[in-house]
């Protein structure tokens, strides 16, 4: 979808991550990896991690926080809060809900949308849309993990590669001057559904002393396959939303590419043709935080002064779903 003149814009960003470091040394000790595998298959060097008792709402609610003061709003001010996690604190109700109460946005409806690693970048459209509708003035759009409650920590193929964290933007009617969300690239597959998933703890298959025996509540994915379709769907979102903006890679100032794995990044680069000075990576020190990754990097491109107002910027997700997106959007 695209808009012509945009009626929306990315107003303030904020994050929140566990204080916790968890380095690869530190995986050493548990399961048969080594900084060096590490390093060189995926480019994680640390990742943050929950301390007992922290949760997937109060990482949340801290990135809002942050995200209402940049803007300079109060929590009254928003309108809807979309809660992008794969985490979810409870199954019921949706942690948008608990998020709502610890940030005091009494006026606002709060909801969580499951969309795995692309949550966010969804959840920023689906705000473009309601804002664009006419319906709200402001959406605060969460993505938050707490990664580590759903990792096996004896299957070294996953558990070296999440981390825990949250990052939030406040989308706000606006434009104006060129700003805005230009458009944006969603797709899903769930024909491959499995390639990515947690097999029981939900309605289809509840926990059993039996699924708990096999680890079948934890994250299981076909690394390798997940790598090849994560390469090909954002380079081909990619190509989608800068033609139907109408912009050409050389138009963008900085790409935002998911974080899961610094080869995936290198090569949907390359086939862009896009050099490593365009490309936002952080996940050498929070590893891949799902929907949270997006806009924990936004949010660090911001404070770094690597883009500012007028920026033009290309995010791009994949993840579980599979589902996939990217957008392109002058801050
Ligand atoms: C998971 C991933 C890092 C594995 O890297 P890879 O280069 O594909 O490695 P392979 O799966 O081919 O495994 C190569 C070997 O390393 C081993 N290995 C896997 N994890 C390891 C670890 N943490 N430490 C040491 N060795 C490891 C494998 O067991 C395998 O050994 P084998 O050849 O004896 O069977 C990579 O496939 C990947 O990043 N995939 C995408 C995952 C992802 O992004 N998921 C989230 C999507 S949002």
């Amino acid at each position: 979808m695209t808009s012509s003149s945009p009626r929306t814009v990315i107003r303030s960003t904020g994050m929140s991550v566990p204080e916790k470091v968890v380095t690869n040394a530190d995986f050493e000790a548990i399961v048969d990896t080594s900084d060096e595998w590490i390093t060189t298959r995926t480019g994680i060097k640390e990742r943050r991690m929950c301390a007992e008792g922290q949760n997937t709402a109060d990482m949340a609610a801290e990135a809002g926080r942050v995200t209402l003061a940049d803007a300079g709003l109060d929590p009254d001010d928003v309108d809807i809060l979309i809660l992008s996690t794969a985490t979810p604190d409870h199954l019921l109700p949706a942690t948008a809900c608990e998020t709502q109460a610890l940030l005091g946005c009494e006026n606002a409806a709060a909801f969580d949308i499951s969309a795995a690693c692309a949550g966010w970048l969804y959840g920023v459209s689906l705000a473009d849309a309601m804002i664009t509708s006419g319906m709200h003035e402001n959406v605060l759009v969460i993505g938050s993990e707490k990664m580590s409650a759903i990792l096996d920590y004896t299957d070294r193929t996953t558990c070296v590669l999440f981390g825990d964290g949250a990052g939030a933007a406040l989308v706000s009617v606006g434009g104006g001057n060129g700003r805005g969300i230009l458009g944006t690239h969603m797709r899903t597959n769930g024909r491959q559904a499995r390639l990515l998933w947690r097999p029981a703890g939900g309605a289809a298959l509840p926990s059993t002393d039996e699924t708990r025996s096999d680890r079948m509540e934890y994250v299981k994915q076909e690394g390798r396959e997940i790598f090849k379709q994560a390469v090909m769907c954002m380079e081909s979102a990619c190509r989608h939303v800068l033609d139907s903006t109408d912009r050409r890679i050389s138009d963008i100032d900085l790409v935002i590419p998911h974080q899961a794995n610094i080869r995936i990044i290198d090569a949907v680069a390359s086939r862009l043709g896009v050099e490593r000075d365009r490309v936002f990576v952080n996940i050498d020190r929070y590893g891949n935080t799902s929907s949270a990754s997006i806009p924990i990097a936004l949010d660090e491109a911001r404070r770094q002064g690597r883009v500012g107002e007028g920026s033009t910027i290309l995010m791009t997700a994949f993840g579980g779903g599979l589902a996939w997106g990217a957008s392109v959007v002058v801050l």
